[in-house]
C-alpha cells in the first residue's frame, strides 16, 4: 500500500475501530447483526482505509492483533445498541469478516515472506470436505478422580492435559474428553487451484488449502466456485507418522472471509479501442470466415472443423423454460487416425476461450472428467471436482475422451445433457455445475478409422454418449497427393518459420474478447430463419418417412441447428439470426451428418449409424453378395473371386472397387473365409 515498511505505531487502536462503528452503515450492519441473530460482522475493506489509514494497514500487517481490535470494539458497540442480544453473545462475542482486500496476490506468487501477513487470494474450488465439528475448547475429566478441566484448543491435533488439575492426583495419562461440556465450530477445508484460463502455457496449477472456521463461512462455496479468500498466510509443519515434523513446512490459508461472486466469463477487461476495433470487425462481411483462419493457424486444413469450433467457441443461448432448461453450449467430437491434428486443435482452444481447460480423458486427478469423493487424511471426506466442474461456464477439451474412467462415462451423461453433476457418496450429498461446452477428441479402438464401420464400433464410446454431441467429425489420415503437398509445404514452413505461413487475421488476444464480449448478445430467429430450419427437418424427416428408412435426423439435431444458428449471429454481433445463419448451420450439420452417419453406398444421412446399427442400405448390400456366393457355391462348391466380382458387377450394379471393400469386411467379420488364394467360402 505504502512504500516504506515501517512499523505499526497506532494509538489506541481499538477506541478508533470504536468510532468507525459509530458510523451510519456499521451502526446498522450491527443492529442487523442482532436482528438476524448473527455472530459476526462483515467489514469492507475499501471502508476502513478512506475512514482510518492506520487501522487498515495495520489489519493487513498485523491481521490477528488487529482483527481482536476490531472485535473487540465491535462488541463494545453492540452493548451499547443491543445491550440484551450482547449479554446473549458474550461467550463467542463478535467477529470480524474482512471483505475485499486492495490487492490480490497471485496463488503462484504466495511464499513465506506473507506468513502471518493478510492477502486475499482468487482461484477455483477444486475441493471441499463436508462440514465437521471442531472443538475449540476441550473439557477432559480425570478418569481417576473425576476433577474436569479446560484446555482451550488450536492447531490440527487434540491437546490433553499434560496432568491432573486435582494437586492430589498424580493422573498424567487417563483422561476422558467431555463432549457435552466442550465448546465445538463448524470447520471446513478447501482447496482452491488457479483459474485454468490464467495458467502460463504447459505450467501445472498451482493449488493451495483453506481452512474455514465458523458458521458464517463453511459450506459456502462449492467445488467448481470460483471465490475470493481474505485470510491470514499460515505454515504447517508437515509431520509424518513415527519421523516427525519436516523442517519444511506447508503454507495454508487461515480464511477469515470467502466471497462466491467470481468474476463472469465475459468480464474480460476490455478498453474502449478494443471495443472500436471489436465493433469494426464485427461490420466486415467476412468476420466468420477472418475467425475461422484465426483458430489453429498452426494446423493446415480442417476449414469445416474450424468452422464448428467457431461456433463452440460463441455457442448458443442458453433456454430457462418454467419446465425444461434447455443448454445453450454445443458439443463436438473429433474422432480420428492418430497424428491428425486433434490434440494440436484441442490445445489451441483455450488460448482463444474467455474460459477453457484442456484435459486428457484420465482427467489429471482423481476426479477425473466430473467428480469423486476421496477420503481425507484427517478421516474425513472430501469432494473434488473434475475437469467438467472445473470448466464450468467455460469450454472443457477432453483430449483421448474414450479413455475416461468407468465412473465418468455413467456421471457424463448427466454433464452433457443437464450441465449438473449430482453425487451421493461418504455422507457427502451434492449436486455440482457443469455448464461447459465439450470439444473432445477419440481415438479409434483398432488404431485406425474404419470407414465401413459405424462412429459407434470405431471408438469405445457408448451411443448414449455420441447421441449428446452435436456435430460429430470424423478425421483420416489416407493419402491423397494433392492434399498431402500442400500440407507438407505447411508444416515444413512452420517449422522453417518457427510461426504458422500465413498470420491469422484476429490475434487471439483479441480474438478472445471479441468472443467475451459477443456472448453477451443473445439472438432471435428472424422469420426466414425459422422457415429455412422448419424446412430442412420436415424434409429430412419426409425424406425418410418415404422409403420406411431409418429416422435421419431428430428433434435433437434440430436444436443443434438453433444453437449453430445462434452461434453464428453471435460471431457477427447480431441481435437476428438471419436465414444465411440457419443455411450455415444446415450445411455444417450435413456434413457432420455425413461424416459420421452417411449411408456409403446411397449417399443417404442415416442417423441410425450414429446411434447403433449398420446402414440400412449397406447391410442389403452385404446380404446380397452373401446371397450371390452362396447361389455361386451351390453351382461351382468354390467360388473364384473375379467370378463373384463380375457377377456383382453386372447382375447388381455393386462395382468392383466398392464390391471389394465390402468382401473384406465379410472376411474380417468370419462370414466368408479364403480357402485358398483367390477363391472365397462361405463359412
Ligand atoms: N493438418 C495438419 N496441419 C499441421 N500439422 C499437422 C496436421 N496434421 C498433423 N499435423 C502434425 O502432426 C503431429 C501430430 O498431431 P496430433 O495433434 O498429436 O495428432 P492426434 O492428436 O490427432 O493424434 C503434430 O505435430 C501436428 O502438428
Ligand atoms: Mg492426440
Ligand atoms: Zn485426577
Amino acid at each position: 500500500m505504502v512504500g516504506e515498511m515501517t512499523e505499526i505505531i497506532l494509538d489506541r487502536p481499538q477506541e478508533r475501530f470504536q468510532v468507525f462503528f459509530k458510523s451510519d452503515k456499521y451502526r446498522q450492519r450491527i443492529s442487523q447483526m442482532a436482528l438476524n441473530g448473527e455472530t459476526s460482522l462483515v467489514l469492507d475493506f475499501n471502508d476502513l482505509l478512506v475512514a482510518e489509514r492506520g487501522l487498515a494497514e495495520g489489519l493487513l500487517e498485523e491481521p490477528e492483533e488487529f482483527l481482536e481490535y476490531g472485535s473487540n470494539a465491535a462488541f463494545d458497540q453492540l452493548q451499547i445498541q443491543e445491550p440484551e442480544y450482547a449479554e446473549s453473545i458474550k461467550e463467542q462475542g463478535v467477529t470480524i469478516r474482512i471483505r475485499g482486500l486492495p490487492t490480490v496476490t497471485p496463488l503462484r506468487k504466495l511464499s513465506s515472506e506473507h506468513i502471518g501477513k493478510f492477502v486475499m487470494l482468487e482461484g477455483i474450488v477444486i475441493r471441499a470436505t463436508n462440514v465437521r465439528p471442531l472443538v475449540t475448547n476441550a473439557v477432559f475429566r480425570c478418569k481417576r478422580c473425576g476433577e474436569t478441566m479446560e484446555i482451550p484448543q488450536t492447531g490440527n491435533f487434540l491437546t490433553f492435559p499434560s496432568r491432573c488439575a486435582n494437586p492430589t492426583c498424580r493422573n498424567t495419562r487417563s483422561f476422558e474428553l467431555v463432549q457435552e461440556e466442550s465448546e465445538f465450530v463448524d470447520s471446513q477445508q478447501l482447496r482452491i487451484q488457479e483459474y485454468p484460463e490464467e495458467l502460463p502455457p504447459g505450467q501445472t496449477p498451482r493449488s493451495l488449502d483453506i481452512q474455514l472456521v465458523g458458521r458464517d463461512i463453511v459450506d459456502v462455496a462449492r467445488p467448481g466456485d470460483r471465490v475470493s479468500v481474505v485470510g491470514i498466510v499460515r505454515a504447517e509443519p508437515r509431520s509424518y507418522p513415527r519421523t516427525g515434523k519436516l523442517r519444511a513446512f506447508g503454507l495454508y490459508i487461515d480464511a477469515n472471509f470467502i466471497d462466491t461472486t467470481g468474476k463472469e466469463p465475459e468480464s474480460l477487461i476490455i478498453s474502449p479501442e478494443e471495443e472500436e476495433q471489436i465493433l469494426k470487425l464485427s461490420k466486415d462481411p467476412e468476420v466468420h470466415e477472418k475467425i475461422i483462419r484465426s483458430i489453429a493457424p498452426s494446423v493446415y486444413g480442417y476449414e469445416h472443423i474450424k468452422e464448428a469450433i467457431m461456433y463452440l467457441l460463441f455457442g448458443g443461448v442458453p433456454k430457462s423454460l418454467p419446465d425444461i432448461r434447455i443448454r445453450g453450449e454445443l458439443n463436438i467430437l473429433l474422432v480420428g487416425d492418430p497424428g491428425t491434428a486433434k490434440s494440436q486443435l484441442l490445445r489451441y482452444v483455450p488460448r482463444i476461450a474467455p474460459r477453457g481447460l484442456y484435459t486428457s480423458g484420465r482427467g489429471t486427478t482423481a476426479a477425473g472428467l466430473t467428480a469423486a469423493v476421496l477420503p481425507t487424511s484427517a478421516g474425513g471426506m472430501t469432494l473434488e471436482a473434475g475437469a467438467l466442474v472445473l470448466a464450468d461456464r467455460g469450454i472443457a477439451c477432453i483430449d483421448e475422451m474414450d479413455k475416461m474412467r468407468p465412473d465418468d462415462r455413467v456421471a457424463i451423461h448427466e454433464a452433457m445433457e443437464q450441465h449438473t453433476i449430482s453425487i451421493a457418496k461418504g455422507g457427502i450429498v451434492a449436486t455440482l455445475n457443469a455448464r461447459a461446452a465439450i470439444l473432445a477428441a477419440a481415438n479409434p479402438a483398432l488404431g485406425r478409422y474404419d470407414a465401413y464401420r459405424t462412429v459407434a464400433e470405431n471408438i469405445s464410446l457408448p451411443v448414449t454418449i455420441l447421441s449428446r454431441f452435436d456435430l460429430i467429425f470424423v478425421l483420416r489420415d489416407v493419402p491423397e497427393k494433392e492434399k498431402d503437398a500442400k500440407m507438407s509445404e505447411h508444416i515444413l514452413e512452420l517449422h522453417r518459420r518457427q510461426a504458422p505461413p500465413t498470420e491469422p487475421p484476429i490475434s487471439a488476444d483479441l480474438l478472445r474478447k471479441y468472443i467475451a464480449y459477443a456472448r453477451g448478445i443473445n439472438p432471435v430467429l428472424t422469420s426466414e430463419a425459422f422457415e429455412r430450419l422448419k424446412n430442412f427437418y420436415l424434409e429430412m424427416r419426409s425424406a425418410s418417412e418415404a422409403e420406411g428408412s431409418p429416422i435421419a435426423i431428430t428433434a435433437r439435431q434440430l436444436e443443434s441447428l438453433v444453437r449453430i444458428s445462434e452461434a453464428r449471429a453471435r460471431a457477427a454481433l447480431r441481435q437476428e439470426i438471419l436465414a444465411e445463419d440457419a443455411e450455415h448451420a444446415i450445411a455444417i450439420m450435413k456434413r457432420s451428418l455425413e461424416e459420421s452417419g452417411i449411408d456409403i453406398s446411397s449417399h443417404k444421412i442415416d442417423i441410425d449409424i450414429i446411434m447403433t446399427g449398420k446402414p440400412k442400405s449397406l447391410q442389403d448390400k452385404l446380404r446380397v453378395i452373401l446371397n450371390v456366393l452362396m447361389e455361386m457355391e451351390k453351382e461351382t462348391g468354390i467360388v473364384r473371386r473375379t467370378d463373384l466380382l463380375d457377377r456383382l458387377a453386372s447382375d447388381f450394379d455393386i462395382q468392383r472397387a466398392e464390391a471389394e471393400r465390402l468382401l473384406a469386411q465379410l472376411i474380417r467379420e468370419g462370414t466368408v473365409y479364403e480357402p485358398r488364394n483367390g477363391y472365397l467360402k462361405k463359412t
